[in-house]
């Protein structure tokens, strides 16, 4: 059951820092600060390139990994989603390796993108929630998120969980590759162990995330921003927030605003930022600038030492920890599921049931 909560969605959100700890836990040796990997259908030090595929959230989890995979193993990946890849007739090498990503491990285009990477001779690697699932059958191997069973047809905890396993697969690769040292690996385990207390924070912002989704949900349109890692991420909260609030979003490269978007911009529409401090820090700051000057709603998702910058033109500055820099997709992922959630609430939608979705979509 849903216990105290209103919804399964607010039950699962509340669950992360527990399932980011077992799903850790299963990858990672906290004493050691070592990635420890079960035995792989491929052998990361030998592949010369990775195919990524997987639908909706799941993708953009994917979109994450390869960001990591390609930062900290140095290999090059190819990420789509499961219903282009599949009529995308890619060339793939004889031998090549394969990464799915599923919740439920039943997604039809994701099926059929199994079964074709298999005809192709790819080793295919899923990883997936449901360990009894098609999917994870029908891989040559499987690497298990920890996160339990999921209800709410929006997902939260299982898509954090398949991020906490990417993150530990892109460690694991790097150091196959020696991209990585033992050091380099003892610092991003150390990031990643602490995760799950970030997390634990940052759940108990829900008033201020509340109090910023009062003024989302008064919106029509919504512009979520993002760079690197982050982009997948600011796609994410657009994703969740049009699925359970019906409130039209989108989530761009903060980069791509001067290509089209920030013709959108006006008094109207919140421009969501994902902005923590770091390397990309300055260039999202100064696209935010860029659409505050156009009168636009800035309202930035940052630390303390990014507020200090930011709270200069943006309505609304929320503080998050600051973490390192390799966690922040897991952990900017929290708050704008939160928000979307809180929107939903307020626009009296049917949060763990939205219109028009299932849980698992079975069909093409
Ligand atoms: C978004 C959402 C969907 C699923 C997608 C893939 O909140 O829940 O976009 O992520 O349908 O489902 P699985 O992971 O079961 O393959």
């Amino acid at each position: 059951g849903r216990g105290n909560y209103r919804h399964f969605m607010e039950k699962e959100l509340h669950e992360h820092p527990a399932v980011l700890g077992d799903t850790l836990r299963q990858y990672l040796d906290p004493k050691t600060l070592e990635v420890r990997l079960p035995r792989l259908p491929f052998d990361p030090a030998k592949i010369t390139r990775l195919t990524i595929s997987a639908c909706g959230s799941a993708f953009l989890a994917g979109m994450v990994g390869r960001y990591w995979i390609e930062q900290l193993a140095r290999l090059p990946v190819d990420a789509d989603v499961a219903s282009e890849f599949r009529y995308r007739n890619p060339p793939l090498a004889e031998g090549g390796a394969a990464i799915l990503i599923s919740q439920s491990g039943e997604t039809a285009d994701n099926m059929a993108a199994l079964r074709l990477l298999k005809d192709a001779g790819q080793h295919v690697l899923s990883v997936v929630n449901v360990p009894e699932s098609s999917m994870a059958r029908e891989s040559h191997g499987a690497l298990l998120t920890v996160a339990g069973p999921e209800i709410g047809v929006a997902s939260t905890k299982a898509f954090t969980a398949q991020l906490a396993v990417l993150a530990c697969l892109a460690i694991g690769f790097g150091r196959a590759r020696r991209e990585l040292s033992t050091l380099d690996e003892g610092r991003l385990a150390q990031t990643l162990l602490e995760v799950p207390s970030h997390a634990a924070a940052i759940l108990e912002q829900d008033a201020q995330i509340r109090a910023l989704a009062v003024e989302v949900a008064k919106a029509r349109d919504v512009l979520f921003l993002g760079r690197g890692a982050l982009y997948p991420i600011a796609l994410e909260g657009a994703l969740k927030l049009k699925e359970i609030s019906y409130i039209h979003a989108e989530g761009y490269a903060a980069g791509e605003m001067k290509h089209g978007p920030i013709a959108l911009i006006d008094s109207e529409v919140p421009v969501i930022a994902l902005c923590p401090s770091g390397p990309l820090f300055e260039k999202t700051a100064s696209n935010l600038q860029e659409a505050a000057a156009r009168g636009g709603r800035v309202m930035a998702f940052t630390d303390a030492e990014g507020a200090a910058a930011l709270s200069r033109f943006a309505e609304r500055v929320i503080i998050l920890p600051k973490v390192g820099e390799f966690s922040t997709p897991i952990l900017y992922a929290i708050p704008v599921q939160l928000l979307a959630y809180h929107v939903a609430v307020l626009k009296g939608t049917d949060v763990d049931q939205p219109r028009n979705l299932a849980k698992s979509v079975t069909v093409e």
